[in-house]
């Protein structure tokens, strides 16, 4: 390796090792609701300060989001940025304030990485484990998702027009109401725990879709049916949670709830056999084990092995646009 390519490499390192910071700036703007306070006009620091904030402290924050491109400055005065604008303001078009609080309480865990490793496992999953499922949680995977529910509706779509749905561990519901709009022959049923089927039927009614789409309350663990006579049944963003066996299972009562040649999706981080790759989902690998007591992800090995093993058939993987792919197969 020569000098200069040495000298990029370095330059790359520095970008990520320091990459928190900007990250940190954004999620502790928004958690001090300072998109709010400079939406619309231009203000200035004393305008907007609160009693308990220092007014040198509040301005160099401003300069550094500034600089970030997500407040404006003019003179002495800052308002927010059409990005900002839209993405973090009480009007905003898309609100992804949800997953800034989530990646906020973030830090705080990631923390204790070096702690986690050394252990194998979480150190604070108790606290954040049993209530993790919250609303707010719920409110951070639709807004999550937002981006990327129609190309998932599209792929579900060629697979179902019409029949019965089955969004297991649904929360809002996103792609399954998605999914509906564009499918008017299909119905379906978000299963999740009590407390989260609240949540997605406010979001059910906000759609329009009472008439059909039900939700049910489900225990995926605990409960030894998901029903019986499914067209399809999602599975997205749920098995990353569990540890090999109970995905086994979980795999196996899928089966059970399928009509003869219904269709399982599974939507998750699909690694490589070294699990490294993609590298948002060797990531998130760490994020699991320091969220969850036994979460991890997963190859397309160990999907393609237990899928078999519930006795589905045409296994295969669909690449998406976005951090997800898919594994589908049929019974
Ligand atoms: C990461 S979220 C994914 C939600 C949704 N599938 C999506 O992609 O937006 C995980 C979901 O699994 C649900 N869940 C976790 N454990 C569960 C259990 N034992 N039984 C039923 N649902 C569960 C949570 O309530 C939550 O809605």
């Amino acid at each position: 390796m020569n000098h200069d390519q040495l000298t990029t490499l370095v330059d790359h390192l520095f970008e990520d090792i320091s990459a928190f910071q900007r990250g940190r700036l954004i999620t502790t703007a928004s958690s001090m609701n300072l998109f709010n306070r400079f939406s619309g006009e231009y203000r200035s620091i004393g305008e907007v300060k609160r009693k308990s904030e220092d007014k040198e402290g509040l301005k160099r924050f401003c300069d550094a989001l500034t600089g970030l491109g997500l407040l404006q400055k003019k003179g002495e005065n800052y308002r927010c940025t059409e990005i900002s604008e839209l993405l973090f303001t009480d009007h905003a078009e898309f609100d992804l304030r949800p997953i800034l609080r989530l990646q906020h309480r973030g830090y705080e865990m990631w923390s204790e990485l070096d702690r986690a490793v050394k252990k194998g496992q979480a150190i604070k999953f108790k606290t954040v484990g049993k209530g993790l499922f919250n609303p707010k949680f719920i409110h951070a995977m639709e807004a999550r998702a937002h981006f990327r529910k129609e190309e998932m509706a599209q792929e579900l779509k060629k697979y179902i027009w019409r029949g019965k749905v089955l969004d297991l561990g649904g929360g809002s519901g996103i792609f399954i109401r998605e999914l509906l709009k564009i499918a008017p022959g299909a119905t379906g049923v978000v299963a999740d725990l009590p407390g989260v089927i609240k949540v997605a039927e406010s979001y059910i009614k906000e759609d329009k879709l009472q008439k059909r789409l039900k939700t049910e309350p489900l225990d995926i663990i605990n409960d030894n049916s998901y029903g019986k006579g499914y067209d399809l049944i999602l599975i997205a963003a749920i098995l990353h949670i569990f540890g090999p066996p109970k995905n086994k299972r979980i795999l196996k009562k899928t089966y059970k709830a399928l009509k003869p040649k219904g269709k399982v999706v599974i939507m998750d981080y699909i690694m490589n056999d070294e699990h490294s790759l993609p590298h948002k989902g060797s990531l998130f690998g760490i994020h699991m084990m320091l969220a969850t007591s036994e979460g991890n992800v997963y190859s397309e090995t160990q999907y393609r092995d237990w899928l078999k093993r519930a006795g589905f058939k045409k296994i295969r993987k669909v690449t998406l646009q976005g951090q997800s792919d898919l594994m589908i197969a049929e019974k």
